[in-house]
């Protein structure tokens, strides 16, 4: 999975810079009961909140509070606090699998982040980015 994000995410970068380029919006509308729209936004505030704090913490060596962020905010073990199960049954099949590979990247970056070497942790945390730039690329909820 992860090698398969390194190749589709820059070419979909790629497609979505263009597609802003030309001002048009591409993306596929999902529709999702209002209720869950807003948890659904609420999540990703705290998306950005969390790469945020991560970079903080990986800017001042302490790539230890870097791991638990990732995992507990947006890795595996987030997943039930983001209600996941709910919402996968109104994605289309492949927004749910974005939101499956950013949990995934996000718990690698967890491990790689734990072992302490910089560059591979900024490696991993790319992935994790790619994800949300994959699924933002391509879907939007209003
Ligand atoms: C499974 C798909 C998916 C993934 C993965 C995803 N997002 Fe989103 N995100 C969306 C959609 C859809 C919207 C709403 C876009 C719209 O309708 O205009 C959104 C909106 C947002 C917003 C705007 C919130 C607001 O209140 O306006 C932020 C910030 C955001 N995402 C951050 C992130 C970050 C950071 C990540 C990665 C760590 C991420 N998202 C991963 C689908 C995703």
């Amino acid at each position: 999975m992860s090698k398969r994000l390194q190749i589709i995410a820059p070419i979909l970068f790629v497609f979505a810079s263009n597609s802003l380029i030309a001002d048009e919006d591409s993306r596929q509308l999902v529709e999702l009961p209002e209720m869950m729209q807003k948890h659904m936004m609420s999540n990703m505030r705290d998306h950005l909140v969390a790469i945020n704090e991560i970079l903080v913490n990986m800017a001042n060596d302490r790539l230890d509070y870097a791991s638990e962020i990732a995992e507990s905010r947006l890795g595996m073990s987030s997943l039930e606090s983001h209600g996941a199960s709910h919402m996968a049954k109104f994605m289309p099949e492949g927004m749910r699998q974005a939101g499956t590979s950013m949990h995934r990247t996000a718990s690698r970056f967890a491990l790689k982040a734990q072992e302490g070497e910089v560059l591979p942790a900024y490696n991993a945390l790319s992935e994790i980015t790619s994800a949300c730039v994959l699924c933002h690329s391509n879907y939007r909820i209003r």
